[in-house]
């Protein structure tokens, strides 16, 4: 659907909405360009902690030129008076002639209404266009607005013979190319989290370490049933820099010791002491929609093993990204619940690219 100009300008739209994924806070991170007789005359994406809004921003830029012109926004402009005037209508009074939208807002408050604003004011509007792409870039918001909890990305290292380290050993499986990414990732999400395993045996501080991007470290969890995270550890000690949550799921081994409830309050408060969040949660789905309650849209899980069979196990893994390795760590390796070449049937491979010798493999659910 849409000219090859049409497609051109909404994947610019896609890109620079990328710009601050897991930097609007509950509000989606949209990019809208206004093209002028084949011109980009104004271009924005939603500011950092979400507002203003891209539409407003790039309608200022284009000021004049704004005036029968093509809007080009990758959601559904808004239709609700919040902290801001509706998008919509900014649309309208600029004299916009043309409407194109990528995908369209599932919030009741703008659902359809958005788009009746600029149909209703004569301008044209043309919904759908590289909706798929929208659909991935747009994902967390989507899946907050439609289910309440976050997008769930996991993400494994897979060494060539399917294992995920070594007991006792930390191994690098993939190399720094492929690294670079995982931190690209972590940027664009909102949250991160691992098991405790992997907290014990990585130390990990799961901060943003690359480039420019070293102010976009998400808030980090670790699945800690016993509250047995170190104070000494990575996490703990820049919990006042970066958020920490130290999360006990109810399960195996949660009611004893919280029956020593003197032990169990001692570690508590301790954890506290230091800057970290201490939560209780019935079962992942309720993390998920404690989260989901907390404006939390996309959650990048990195394992270790028994968290990624957790999130499988429970269906709550909406995306997986493997990166596979060419070492070779033998059967004395930690065996990953995933492998490249066995994959559950109900994911679909969408993305593979090499990094250096490294291989990263991307699929979605399919249902
Ligand atoms: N290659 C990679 O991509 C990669 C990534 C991360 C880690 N690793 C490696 O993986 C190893 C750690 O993996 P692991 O399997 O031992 O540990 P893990 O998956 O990191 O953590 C498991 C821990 O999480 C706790 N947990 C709490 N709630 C849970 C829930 N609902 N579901 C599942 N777990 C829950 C478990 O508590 P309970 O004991 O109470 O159940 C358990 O202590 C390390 O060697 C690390 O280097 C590799």
């Amino acid at each position: 659907m849409g000219s090859t100009d049409d497609l051109r300008f909404m994947g610019a739209a896609l890109r620079l909405s990328l710009w601050h994924l897991g930097l609007t806070e509950s509000n989606p991170s949209v990019g809208c360009l206004i093209v002028k007789d084949g011109r980009i005359v104004g271009a924005a994406v939603t500011a950092l902690g979400g507002r203003p809004h891209a539409e407003t921003q790039a309608l200022d830029i284009a000021g004049e030129e704004a005036r029968g012109a093509t809007a080009y926004v990758t959601l559904e402009p808004c239709a609700h008076h919040g902290r801001t005037p509706p998008c919509a209508n900014a649309l309208v009074a600029a004299g916009i002639a043309r409407v194109v939208v990528c995908q369209t807002d599932p919030d009741p408050r703008v659902s359809g209404r958005g788009l009746s604003i600029l149909r209703d004011a004569g301008i044209t509007v043309d919904v759908g266009l590289a909706a798929e792409e929208g659909r991935r870039v747009l994902a967390g918001y989507l899946m907050r607005n439609t289910k309440h909890r976050p997008h769930v990305t996991l993400k494994l290292a897979v060494s060539i013979d399917g294992m995920i380290g070594r007991p006792g050993e930390e191994v690098s499986i993939t190399g720094p190319l492929a690294r670079a990414q995982v931190h690209v990732l972590r940027a664009e999400s909102d949250a991160i989290l691992v098991g405790l395993g992997t907290a014990l045996a990585d130390d990990p501080e799961l901060t943003v370490r690359i480039g420019a991007m070293q102010q976009r470290s998400p808030i980090r969890l670790v699945l800690d049933r016993r509250l047995e995270l170190p104070l000494g550890s990575n996490l703990v000690r820049s919990a006042r820099e970066v958020p920490v949550l130290a999360v006990s799921v109810q399960g195996t081994g949660t009611d004893a010791c919280r029956a020593d409830a003197e032990g169990w309050n001692a570690r508590r408060e301790a954890l506290m002491q230091a800057g970290v969040e201490v939560l209780d949660v019935p079962d992942l789905a309720g993390l998920l929609h404690e989260l989901g309650g907390r404006s939390i849209s996309t959650l990048f899980v990195e394992g270790g093993a028994t968290v990624a069979a957790a999130f499988l196990k429970a269906e709550l893994a909406d995306r997986i990204i493997l990166s596979q390795g060419p070492l070779e760590i033998g059967p004395d390796g930690l065996e990953s619940p995933l492998r490249p070449s066995d994959m559950p049937a109900n994911y679909v491979l969408v993305r593979s690219e090499a990094y250096g010798p490294d291989h990263c493999f991307e699929y979605e659910r399919s249902s």
